[in-house]
């Protein structure tokens, strides 16, 4: 089974702390272990944010704020690869295909941001398409898709499951609206849509719940499920 994580860097370091880097890393052995080919891509978090805002102060121009955030990206994907030592791809790759590259090789590939105008959102999604993945799991600190922001909204719920045209059209008014935060970026959405990429949006805080998810199907987040797709076989035989 291949798969891309995306794990947000708010949930792999909201502080830096190294036991829950090494925590995340042995989560991917695990899945490595279980015959599972993975490749990570990892956000910049809250480090990525206080630097943006620093920059911002000073002048800087939304590409600038980009690659600062894209360089904090690459800062934590390396966390990850000093923890996942010789099983990981060496540093992190700079596109896609590298990192494809890198899954090739039989290394676990990481990467964090490529290019401005993005998130790693996207970047995940588009990793997950080019190396044909079996699934598609975003570790955020929001568990899965709710109809409106759950954080200012109480009555927000909560989707079981939609299909990627429903994802979509559920981030669309969420992108609009100046401060409010969509648990995957619309252009990722688009191409989980265009790619009818199976995925999964889950609460990462705990690096197990990858595990579960990845091995059983088992979360309490959100499915993601293209028309007509099946469940990854893994699953069927594991109940
Ligand atoms: P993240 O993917 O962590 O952004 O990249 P985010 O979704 O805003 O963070 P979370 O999920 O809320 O923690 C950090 C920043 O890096 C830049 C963007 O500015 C992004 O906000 N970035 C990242 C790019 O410009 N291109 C990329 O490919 C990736």
């Amino acid at each position: 089974m291949r798969i891309v994580v995306s794990v947000g860097g708010s949930v792999l370091a909201p502080d830096l702390d190294p036991e829950r880097v090494a925590a995340y890393a042995e989560a991917i052995e695990r899945l490595v272990t279980d015959g599972c080919e993975v490749g990570v891509v990892v956000g910049g978090g809250g480090v990525a944010r206080e630097y943006i805002e620093t920059a911002r102060e000073i002048g800087a121009n939304e590409v600038e704020l980009d690659r600062l955030g894209i360089g904090t990206t690459r800062l934590n994907a390396r966390l990850l690869i000093a923890a996942l030592g010789e099983r990981a791809s060496l540093a992190p790759a700079v596109d896609t295909e590298e990192a494809a590259a890198a899954l090739r090789r039989d290394e676990v590939s990481v990467m964090g941001g490529v290019t401005p105008g993005q998130t790693t959102d996207a970047v995940a999604a588009a990793f997950a398409e080019s190396v044909d993945a079996d699934l598609l799991v975003y570790a955020t600190s929001a568990d899965g898709v709710y109809d409106a922001d759950p954080n200012a909204d109480p009555d927000a719920a909560q989707f079981a499951e939609l299909s990627p045209a429903e994802l979509v059209e559920v981030v669309l008014p969420m992108s609009r609206d100046a401060g409010a935060s969509a648990p995957v970026d619309l252009l990722a959405a688009k191409l989980i849509d265009r790619a009818e990429l199976r995925s999964i949006v889950l609460d990462g805080t705990d690096p197990s719940a990858v595990v579960d998810a990845v091995l059983r199907g088992d979360h309490t987040g959100t499915d993601v499920v293209p028309p007509g797709a099946g469940e990854p076989s893994r699953w069927t035989e594991a109940r």
